[in-house]
Order: C-alpha cells, then sequence, then structure tokens
C-alpha cells in the first residue's frame, strides 16, 4: 500500500497488516459496497450488510472520518480492525444463508460480527483483549445487535461448549488450521483462515467432510496479523 493518511511509520506498517496483498485498484474514493463488489464480491445479502453496518460505529472515534475507505485501521494493542472489501471477501466465502451457528476468532472492534449477525442466527466471537471485547461488545448493543456473544479468551482453542459451528471465521494468521477449530466445527461446515506466519498470507476457505479438512480454495492473499494463544503463537 503506497499511502496512508495517518503518517506515522508505526502506524503504517500496522496498517499493512489486515488488508490485501495486490490491490486490483484504487478503490478509496468508493463506498465501501463499491469496493467490496470491486473485490469479486457479488453475494446480495453479504453486500447489504456491509451496507447496514456503520463502520464509523467500529473504529476509534478519532478515526471514524476514515470509516468508509477501503482501508485497515488500528485498534489498540497494536492491532488493526480488517480492510472491509477483504472482510466482506472471508464472509462471503462461508456462504451464509441465515440459519447457521458461527464462531469468529478475533472480535477487535466488532465491525465483522456485526456483518455475521445480519447473515447468521447465532455469533460467538472471541478476543483475547478483554478491551477489545468489552468495546465491541458496547457499540454491538448500541446497534441493537442481539444474536452475538462476544467472549474474552484464547480463540485458538476455539470455544468448546457451544461447538459445533457451521462455519468458523479466524482473524488472525497462522500456518495451520489448530486441531480445536477442525474438531468444534460440523460436518460440512466452512472455515476460513488466513494461513501463513503474519504479514503475507493466503486466506484459505476450508470444508469439513468425514471429519476431515478438505481445502477448498484461496479467496484472497492479505497481511494479517498472527494467531497468538496455545494452539497459535507464543505471546
Ligand atoms: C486483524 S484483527 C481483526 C479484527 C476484526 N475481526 C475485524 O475484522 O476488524 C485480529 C484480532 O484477532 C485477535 N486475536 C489474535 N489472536 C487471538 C486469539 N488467540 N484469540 C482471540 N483473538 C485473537 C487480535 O487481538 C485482533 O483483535
Amino acid at each position: 500500500m503506497a499511502q496512508f493518511t495517518w503518517g506515522a511509520a508505526a502506524v503504517a506498517d500496522r496498517l499493512e497488516l489486515g488488508c490485501r496483498g495486490a490491490h486490483s485498484g484504487d478503490v478509496t474514493e468508493y463506498p465501501l459496497v463499491a469496493a467490496a463488489a470491486l473485490a469479486g464480491v457479488s453475494d446480495p445479502r453479504v453486500l447489504d450488510a456491509v451496507a447496514s453496518v456503520p463502520r464509523a460505529d467500529f473504529v476509534p472515534p478519532e478515526l471514524a472520518a476514515e470509516a468508509e475507505r477501503d482501508r485497515p485501521i488500528p485498534i489498540p494493542h497494536g492491532q488493526v480492525t480488517t480492510q472491509p472489501s477483504l472482510v466482506a471477501t472471508m464472509v462471503e466465502a462461508l456462504e451464509l444463508t441465515g440459519p447457521e451457528r458461527v464462531l469468529e476468532i478475533g472480535t477487535g472492534y466488532g465491525w465483522q460480527s456485526a456483518l455475521l449477525a445480519r447473515l447468521a442466527v447465532e455469533v460467538w466471537s472471541i478476543e483475547r483483549w478483554d478491551d477489545l471485547a468489552a468495546r465491541a461488545r458496547m457499540q454491538l448493543a448500541r446497534l441493537g445487535v442481539t444474536n452475538v456473544e462476544v467472549v474474552v479468551g484464547d480463540g485458538s482453542e476455539g470455544v468448546a461448549e457451544h461447538a459445533p459451528y457451521d462455519a468458523i471465521l479466524v482473524s488472525a494468521a497462522f500456518p495451520r488450521v489448530p486441531a480445536p477449530l477442525i474438531e468444534q466445527l460440523a460436518e460440512n461446515g466452512r472455515l476460513v483462515q488466513p494461513i501463513g506466519r503474519g504479514g503475507d498470507e493466503d486466506v484459505v476457505l476450508f470444508r469439513k467432510r468425514d471429519g476431515a479438512l478438505e481445502r477448498v480454495r484461496t479467496v484472497a492473499e492479505a497481511r494479517f496479523v498472527p494467531l497468538v494463544g496455545r494452539q497459535g503463537f507464543a505471546a
């Protein structure tokens, strides 16, 4: 990515995470729906969700003016909210039709959680930082979202007590899918995860068949923050 509006090099470094590896064009002057469509997202339910959830409510208030740009935005603890068109691409790959129960690993500030809430019946979202989880919870409640439960913990272990899940979305990178997530995914369930060491990933769609995970396709190339936890990278 060539330019950043926030200037500082450290912030620019962070903004290299949570975004696509290769841009097909500059989409920053378009609204987020146009950016998602330009990235290849065509599911009307996903595009409608992108249109319906105000991203400005899910970024730090001082960066709200940047919320409608198709860019990652820094949040505390050196994390970022993922680039909106990339979120839309990952969510679309889950092929949600409405009745699914979804597990999201890495809540961040909760914009993706709010999209998932519009597309599935029940969402469990787990975040390792309690202040990020609290902020996401607060904003989801303010928007009247009642079908997302945000918990604090190590998402690399999944959330076993509410498994199985029809879909799992992992928002942080690790070279393989953690075993507990495979276990907690329902048969025929779909899982999307950035596969890599953090900073240069293939975002891969998997499906569970006969108890094993099958790689379906790469849905995007991107740079993600690492998955930190017992089944991920050491803190
Ligand atoms: C790129 S951010 C994505 C946030 C959000 N999903 C979004 O789209 O804006 C990745 C998040 O994963 C969280 N994370 C990393 N490892 C985790 C783990 N083991 N369990 C739960 N959350 C984790 C980070 O703290 C960070 O908030």
